[in-house]
């Protein structure tokens, strides 16, 4: 298997199995297109679907085909009809769970724009950006940076699938939106490129999926909700519900983030993904929830129960990231799965470090 020409783009290596399943998957993807046995999956029943490590990384595997797929595997895997049916298996009890979680939000009388606003108003979670701003230390920093980093090198690409299902004012309210998020065309600008520079001066690796195997089943489990709801069309206006959530709770969480790396020393090079953020998400939350919801509300009525399902999904999942992290740093261990990402020092400085000679080989005698 050779390595890909430029690791930040990905596809990225295969992740470890986490149970029957994904070892099975990982075993198929490693050698050509080829059907599955077909009693693959079929009794799949998780006590709880959001922490089952096995399930969530199937899950993972089967959808990061649709994106940059993995190093080594055939990309005939993306539409091979038995993997599409374990997928679909999955799909069905993960979506069934979120339903369970979080209801059918009533839609109110003022319109899907202030049902939004309730659900976000409704949203008491876990305190997890006021520990980042002000307590956190470096290390609990570095791992909330490598759990984010499965979606934030990828950021908007999930929203971007309802680009070709959508026309009319929803659309032209999400182009707006995903615009700002790939840096109006300016690779530099990109957030998933401002992401890759906080992830270099924590001292991370950088690498496209380069933290998948570290993220527990509750991280990857926030990223395949965007998959699942991205890749169904049936699904727009949850997928839709979910990114205005997502930008009407970014600019405050943001500004704490950023001010905690600052706390613990970190320069604006470090600081300039949350930064960004502060001000971008203020003006994104108005146009998510008003133009791009609205607007889609007003073409298609039926999707306004859709899209604060998606809001409340996002919330949701959300709110059990953030009490995985908190949980296991207040029990004093580590958020992350073994092993933990490399204890590089963090940089402070553009400036390159002096190179170290390697030590002398011991003289022969
Ligand atoms: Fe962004
Ligand atoms: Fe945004």
């Amino acid at each position: 298997m050779s390595e890909p020409a430029d690791r930040r783009y990905g596809p990225a290596t295969l992740p470890r199995a986490r149970g029957p399943l994904s070892a099975a998957v990982v075993e198929a993807l490693r050698r050509p297109p080829h059907d599955l046995p077909a009693d693959l999956g079929v009794d799949l029943d998780p006590a709880d679907p959001f922490t089952d490590e096995d399930l969530q990384l199937t899950l993972f595997l089967c959808y990061e085909l649709h994106y940059r797929g993995w190093l080594g595997v055939d990309e005939s895997w993306e539409w091979q009809p038995t993997l599409l049916a374990l997928r679909a298996r999955c799909e069905r009890v993960f979506e069934a769970a979120l339903r369970r979680l979080v209801g059918a939000p009533p839609v109110p009388a003022a319109g899907v724009a202030a049902g939004l606003a309730e659900l976000v108003a409704a949203d008491n979670g876990p305190a997890l950006a006021a520990t980042l701003q002000r307590r956190a230390d470096l290390t609990q920093f570095r791992e909330f940076v490598a759990h984010r980093s499965v979606y934030h090198l990828r950021e908007a690409d999930p929203h971007s699938w309802a680009l070709p299902r959508l026309g009319g004012p929803a659309k032209a309210a999400l182009v707006e939106i995903q615009t700002d998020e790939y840096g109006n065309g300016r690779l530099d600008r990109m957030h998933a490129e401002l992401f890759r520079r906080t992830l270099d001066r924590l001292g991370l690796d950088t690498g496209y999926g380069a933290h998948v195997d570290v993220a527990p089943a509750v991280t990857l489990a926030t990223n395949n909700l965007m998959s699942l709801f991205g890749l169904h069309r049936r699904l727009r206006g949850a997928l839709l519900g979910h990114l205005a959530a997502f930008e009407m709770t970014s600019s405050l969480p943001n500004r704490r983030y950023g001010n905690g790396l600052r706390r613990l020393g970190f320069d604006e090079m470090a600081t300039r993904f949350y930064d960004e953020h502060v001000e971008a998400d203020a003006v994104h939350e108005q146009i998510a929830a008003h133009d791009m919801c609205g607007g889609l509300v007003r073409v298609e009525p039926a999707l306004a129960s859709d899209v604060l399902f998606g809001a409340a999904a996002g919330l949701a999942v959300d709110r059990l990231f953030a009490a995985h992290l908190l949980d296991n740093w207040a029990a004093g261990r580590s958020s992350l799965r073994a092993p933990a990402p490399p204890a590089l020092p963090p940089r402070v400085s553009l400036v390159a470090l002096p190179a170290v000679a390697p030590p002398a080989p011991p003289a022969l005698v």
